[in-house]
């Protein structure tokens, strides 16, 4: 019997519905804020609104179901597709590289220019959805991943990490029923992980701190949230690299290197290594494979990390490009914006405490429909990144190697530096910290922008931007353009704060994945409360993490899904024709107390999505739409 058993019991004024209610869930859920607002159950967007949930299970409106799709370990490729069955753990690297990877983000499906784009009621099964669905996966848990977690730690389970993250391509068409099923054989369908190679284009191709032992670069990991482009291809974002990186003990880095390491988190981890590997910190990657050991030849190798990648999913031969003018920093998404006639314009930001947000504006202009022309434009460009001031007004301040407010920086000498050090030339023109920025959207009808702070516990002043310290929830803010998309002066505003209590305002905290469903303008955002804060103290009103709807216009907040036990909700994406909402849960049973998990005293409290003869939980995509095939939200 486990705190999470019980956790309704410890506060049992909140505890509005038990068992046998609503279909009977087995647990209970927390009231449904309409109570005390005493608006309507019903909105504008159509769906019945449901409480905050502390169930191990996905809740949806009435009306909605949520399939479980693709979870960790589906094989893919012909090979896989012999033996046809889920994997419990993986049991070598070759297996787990031919399966899907686990701790699904970000997410997008890209219709086949050709076939069904999913035309609203076709009876046709040539309109039918039928195309690429990219899926990244951010880290692994090597306590859910390895058949005896980390005992035995091996060179084999080191590769079975990297094989496990990275980014998925499957083929995928929508079912007779309704839902997605993945193509067998598909000649599309592929793993891209940290052993793929990788090419460098832009400013810092080349350059000397992106040289190693002069082996040609390799891999992507810590594959956070994503983006897309105009042209069809996909965008995954580097986040959390450092996790993967060891400097060499007692081998200490020149100043340049040292600045670099400081600006990025790379430091010698398990100083005092614990005896079993179970008990050490990190991912332990360095134990077995010295490129992330850093220091002599591989004292660059993080500095390959931190960067904005695009894969092209319709040519499974093509490798994917790092784009060095987009910056290196703990890349959340890259919100790309296209006008024609006007430049590209990319928003992003560094998921860190007190880091930024940026803008990176394209050297020539979009040109709409010439695919070959545009797809030049991530190549070559300025990053730009954001100084608010009080009282609503901001500029996007250029980095530019010996220009503006970096010259005569000789932290800075060419702009290879400034893009690899992007945090320290940020912070040298003065750029504004904010709260840890995540995911950013951009809605076309009215040029803004909305970026979500998750949250920051260690904040300790108000500033622009910033009107919480700490800022245990989190925040939305929106800027909009003064002078054009390329412009250099804009406006900003906070459009909702998260709150376990604000009346009238459904309990959420950290919002994280934004995604903006145009056609019905609105925007959809998943929660990250970390697992450690989840049904717990002050936190406890807001539940198991969750996805809402947010009116970009009024900040009204509606709760449309909420996830199990344990799990990030992220990724979310409508897809062509309204009816197929695809959203990931991430980590789902996740305890903070077992991590990283001992097989030995497994404490894991969820076996989620509890597939047939299977009781690791395990990260997977959901499938949600209406029983009636109609459009989701509306
Ligand atoms: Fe991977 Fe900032 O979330
Ligand atoms: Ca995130
Ligand atoms: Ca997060
Ligand atoms: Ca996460």
């Amino acid at each position: 019997m486990t705190k999470h058993d019980h956790w309704n019991e410890l506060r049992p004024t909140r505890r509005i519905l038990l068992e046998g209610g609503a279909a009977g869930l087995g647990a209970f859920l927390l009231g449904p804020r309409a109570d005390a607002s005493g608006r309507p159950a019903a909105n504008a967007l159509g769906f019945e609104e449901i409480g905050a949930s502390g169930l191990d299970r996905v809740v949806v409106p009435p009306g909605y179901i949520a399939e479980v799709f693709l979870p960790w370990g589906t094989p893919l490729g012909a090979e896989n597709e012999v033996e046809g069955k889920l994997h419990g753990a993986m049991t070598s690297a070759a297996h787990q590289a031919k399966s899907v990877g686990t701790h699904h983000d970000g997410m997008r499906f890209f219709p086949f220019p050709d076939k069904g784009a999913g035309k609203k009621g076709s009876e046709d099964a040539s309109d039918r959805l039928h195309g690429l669905l990219c899926i990244n996966h951010e880290y692994v848990d090597d306590g859910l991943l390895h058949v005896n977690g980390r005992e035995d730690w091996s060179a084999e389970k080191v590769a079975t990490a990297q094989a496990a993250v990275g980014v998925s391509v499957v083929e995928v068409r929508e079912s007779e029923a309704g839902g997605l099923a993945a193509v067998p054989g598909s000649k599309y369908s592929r793993r891209i992980t940290a052993d793929t190679e990788v090419k460098f284009s832009g400013d810092a191709a080349g350059h000397a701190w992106l040289e190693t032992d002069g082996r040609a670069p390799r891999g992507t990991f810590a594959n956070c949230a994503n983006g897309w482009t105009p042209w069809g291809t996909y965008l995954t974002c580097e986040e959390n690299f450092q996790f993967c990186f060891s400097r060499v003990p007692g081998d200490a880095p020149d100043r340049e290197h040292a600045a670099l390491e400081r600006n990025y988190g790379i430091g010698v981890q398990n100083p005092k290594a614990a005896e079993r590997a179970v008990d050490r910190k990190g991912n332990l990657w360095w134990e077995h494979d010295k490129r992330f050991l850093v220091g002599g030849d591989y004292v660059n190798e993080p500095n390959r990390f931190g960067w904005v990648v695009e894969i092209d999913p319709f040519d499974p031969d093509s490798k994917p490009i790092k784009h060095t003018c987009l910056g290196r920093f703990a890349h959340e998404n890259a919100c790309v914006v296209h006008e024609p006639g006007q430049p590209l314009v990319v928003y992003m930001g560094d998921d860190s405490r007190h880091q930024f947000l940026y803008k990176f504006v394209s050297t020539d202009k979009y040109r709409k429909g010439d695919h070959e022309h545009n797809r030049g434009l991530l190549h070559s460009g300025v990053l730009h990144v954001a100084k608010l001031v009080d009282g609503g007004g901001g500029v996007w301040i250029p980095l530019v190697a010996g220009e503006g407010l970096l010259r005569g920086n000789r932290d800075f000498a060419d702009q290879g530096q400034v893009l690899i050090n992007a945090r320290g030339a940020a912070a040298a023109v003065g750029a504004t910290p904010l709260d840890r920025p995540e995911w950013v959207v951009w809605q076309r009808s009215t040029q803004r922008g909305f970026v979500s702070l998750t949250n920051n516990s260690k904040r300790k002043e108000l500033g622009p931007g910033s009107p919480h310290a700490p800022n245990p929830y989190g925040h939305v803010l929106s800027w909009q353009e003064a002078k054009g998309l390329a412009g250099t002066e804009f406006s900003w505003d906070i459009l909702v704060h998260g709150s376990p209590s604000k009346p009238g305002q459904p309990a959420f905290g950290s919002p994280d994945g934004l995604f903006m469903d145009d056609e019905i303008e609105t925007l959809w955002m998943g929660t990250d409360v970390s697992a450690d804060k989840l049904l717990a103290g002050d936190h406890y009103p807001c539940g198991n993490n969750q996805l809402l709807t947010l009116d970009p216009a009024s900040g009204d907040v509606r709760r449309f899904l909420v996830g199990p036990r344990g799990a990030e909700i992220t990724g979310c994406t409508v897809l062509p024709g309204g009816r197929i909402l695809l959203v990931n849960v991430q980590h789902p049973g996740e305890d903070p107390q077992s991590r990283p998990s001992d097989p030995a005293k497994p404490r894991r409290f969820s076996s989620w999505p509890n597939l047939p003869g299977d009781d690791r939980p395990r990260s997977a995509t959901l499938v949600v739409r209406r029983k009636d095939g109609g459009r989701i939200g509306s």
